[in-house]
């Protein structure tokens, strides 16, 4: 999957140097890693707390030939692919789920990890897409705003994991759900491992749209990867972009 390996020691963002590479011709493939950043971005124009080692700050450069609107499955592959690295780790027990849709990494109601994919076009077509990730691996201390709801591998479940090997292992687990969903191109074959991981399932939500919020049970997800949400009177269909999804007591 890794055709070519950049690290830095400091970037503002890893994203942004993804996609300065992406923009010279980079090949799919290329991964750009830093020890820290100090710019790095989140969902939703939030900020992502990148301290120096304590964490993984990795994007990678993808050029997949599929509609614009599949682009947003890649997110949820790469949350199932986290999730899987997790267990075979045994930093999570195997029937835990921990995927808050669409694709934040959850132990212990604390986000540990979080996926941040970003789309060009070139006319109608896929340019490129970056696929950002950063995981909090052994953080203690987190800044005061995010502070209830952050936690790391280390503060969550006092393990040390070995940062590298955890890179190789998630890029060679998500080679394999990618190149499935090249040839797949909807979500419906990954559909019971993604709900087997979401910790959402069954649950009662908030939604937060733009439009108005509601509550409902969240059901699963479609074979385009939305989340069913039962309100009692209607079946709503929840996809990315400005939504937000909480549980209705808090983050989670
Ligand atoms: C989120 O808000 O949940 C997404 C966070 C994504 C953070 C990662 S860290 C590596 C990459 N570079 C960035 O600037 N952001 C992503």
């Amino acid at each position: 999957m890794i055709t070519k390996r950049y690290h830095f020691e400091v970037l503002n963002s890893t994203n942004y140097k993804a996609k300065e590479l992406a923009e010279k011709g980079c090949e799919a493939g290329t991964l750009v890693t830093a020890d820290m950043q100090n710019f790095g971005v989140g969902r939703r124009g939030r900020s992502w707390s990148s301290e120096k080692g304590t964490g993984i700050y990795m994007s990678m450069v993808l050029r997949p030939n599929m509609e614009i609107e599949n682009i947003s499955m890649i997110t949820l592959l790469m949350a199932m692919t986290i999730a899987k690295v997790l267990k075979a780790y045994h930093i999570l027990p195997k029937e835990t789920p921990c995927i808050k849709w669409p694709n934040d990494i959850v132990i212990n109601k604390k986000k540990i990890c979080g996926i941040l994919t970003e789309l060009t076009l070139c006319g109608m077509e896929i340019d490129y897409v970056i696929v950002g990730i950063g995981i909090n691996v052994s953080n203690q201390v987190f800044p005061e705003k995010i502070k209830e709801t952050a936690g790391s591998i280390l503060s969550e479940t006092g393990m040390e994991i070995e940062k590298e090997e955890l890179i190789t292992e998630i890029w060679h687990v998500f080679k394999e759900y990618y190149q499935r969903f090249l040839y797949a191109k909807d979500f419906s074959e990954f559909r019971e491992e993604y709900e087997s991981c979401l910790l959402n399932k069954n649950k009662q939500v908030l939604v937060l749209e733009p439009t108005g919020n509601y509550e409902g049970i969240a059901m699963g997800v479609t074979d385009r990867g939305e989340l069913i949400v039962n309100t009692g009177t209607k079946q709503k269909y929840v996809s990315g972009g400005e939504v937000s999804v909480r549980g209705i007591y808090g983050y989670v």
